[in-house]
């Protein structure tokens, strides 16, 4: 199967068919509006491949994941997170010395600019960590020229977690915490959280474990709303920090990364509502409530969503390790239990996606609910810019620019207010 055929307007087309590693099927319609004047309608694009990627497999009717080809239980399993972001960001593996050299770099760029740390005096205390982050993020490009785009991956994946730890102490009114360089990556981010100057911190094995597992598993999601943001900006040629700061907004929404504090938020409803989970199963399938199950539904998955999966296992192994009996986990088991087994959610296919129990891990780390999106957005940053960047290398990248079909008013002639005023005196008259 090379052209598929279409027959639009008296006319037959020929589309190319572009195949993937996995033999996933696309119609190449790039001759389409020369040839016939049409083009594609497919808003949400729930059908539309924007390109082509060498990052990320997802079979979301099997329920498969894989970054650079690796499944992502095997990942989960062994890699570090700076390993993950290497394999993103550069194709493959790294040997040891390319991760010691990756690492030890990741270390030294921790500091963000002593001026930027003025930034966060000009934040009120109630503002949302993403709104910072975000804001943050797009300062960088302020600070390190576009030009020195290798070093720029490394200052952004390296600072983003200063940014979000300082966000963070701002909200609660303590010190700054500084990176130390005797820390891994993911210490250095328990570190920030949770040190205070006035006492030692140890680093807890099974947060940092927990952090490092949930990192790995947002790292990339291929085009998803944040990523496809990230490329659309990226088109543009805005440099990297403007791109990904955009993808952080993204990531916001509800619908999307912001998911993971409202799952908290529901289940903390439910749980005041005297834990009556049905009632709000009841709720979800009414069209008319405007409520929905968050956590609930993936536009890819339709089977289950593999890092859910690993989510909901080690969930209950960190809170049996910390000791932690949280109420909110067992109404989300029995909120799973009952939507899983009702015709509603199953003809639906909505299967609990990673927002479901990542939310209940972070809150027993310590985390606060308004960081969780924030979290969200550290993981995903090497997913964002292994996509960048491969946007970028690529010979002939465009300007991302849909089209529409226009459903406005037909042409019509402007008026002078003068005119339009005698019009509407006539009428009232
Ligand atoms: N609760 C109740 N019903 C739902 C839910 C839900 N969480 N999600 C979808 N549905 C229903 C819809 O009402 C619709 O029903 P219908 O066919 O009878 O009209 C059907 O399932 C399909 O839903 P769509 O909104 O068309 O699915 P879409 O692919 O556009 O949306 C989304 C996917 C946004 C994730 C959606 O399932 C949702 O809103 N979920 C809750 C928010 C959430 O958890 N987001 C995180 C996603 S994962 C991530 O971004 C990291």
């Amino acid at each position: 199967m090379s052209v598929a055929k279409l027959h639009l307007n008296g006319r037959d087309i020929e589309l190319p068919v572009t195949l993937g590693t996995e033999r996933e099927v696309g119609l190449d319609i790039g001759a389409l509006r020369s040839s016939t004047g049409a083009i594609t309608l497919d808003p949400g694009y729930g059908n539309t491949g924007a390109c082509t990627s060498a990052i990320t497999f997802i079979d979301g009717e099997r329920g498969i994941l894989r970054y650079r080809g690796y499944p992502i239980e095997e990942i989960a399993e062994g890699a570090s997170f700076v390993e993950v972001c290497f394999l993103l960001i550069y194709g493959r593996l790294p040997n040891r010395a390319e991760l010691d050299e990756f690492d030890e770099k990741l270390t030294y760029h921790s500091l963000i600019h002593e001026d930027m740390k003025k930034f966060f005096e000009g934040f009120p205390p109630s503002a949302h960590p993403m709104a910072i982050l975000s804001a943050m993020v797009a300062s960088l490009s302020a600070y390190y020229k576009q030009s020195d785009e290798d070093l720029n991956i490394i200052r952004l994946l390296s600072k983003a977690k200063t940014i979000a730890s300082f966000s963070y102490k701002k909200s609660v009114g303590q010190p700054f915490m500084y990176p130390r360089n005797d820390l891994s990556y993911t210490e250095n981010l328990l570190h920030m959280l949770f040190a205070v100057p006035a006492e030692p911190y140890q680093v807890p094995k099974v947060l940092d474990r927990a952090l490092n597992l949930l990192l790995i598993l947002h790292a990339d999601h291929e085009q998803n709303c944040s990523t496809s943001t990230v490329r659309m900006v990226g088109s543009s040629q805005a440099n990297l920090f403007a791109s990904i700061s955009a993808g952080i907004c993204a990531l916001w929404g509800p619908l999307h990364g912001g998911a993971n504090q409202r799952v908290i938020e529901m289940l903390e409803t439910i749980r005041q509502d005297g834990s009556d989970y049905q009632k709000y199963v009841r709720m979800a399938k009414d069209k008319d409530s405007g409520f929905r199950l968050m956590g609930f539904g993936h536009r890819v998955y339709k089977n289950f969503d593999p890092r859910a999966k690993i989510l909901k296992r080690a969930a209950d192994e960190v809170l049996t390790e910390l000791g932690v009996s949280d109420p909110l986990l067992d109404i989300a088991k029995n909120l799973e239990e009952v939507a899983l087994s009702d015709p509603f959610f199953i003809e639906r296919k909505l299967y609990p996606n990673v927002d479901f129990y990542s939310g209940i891990l972070y809150r027993a780390m310590g985390i606060p609910t308004e960081m969780f999106t924030v979290m969200f957005a550290l993981g995903r940053l090497p997913g964002w810019i292994a996509q960048w960047k491969e946007m970028t290398d690529e010979p002939g990248t465009r300007i991302a620019r849909p089209r529409q079909i226009y459903t406005g008013a037909p042409e019509r002639h402007f008026e002078p207010l003068a005119v339009r005023e005698k019009t509407a005196e006539l009428v009232l008259a």
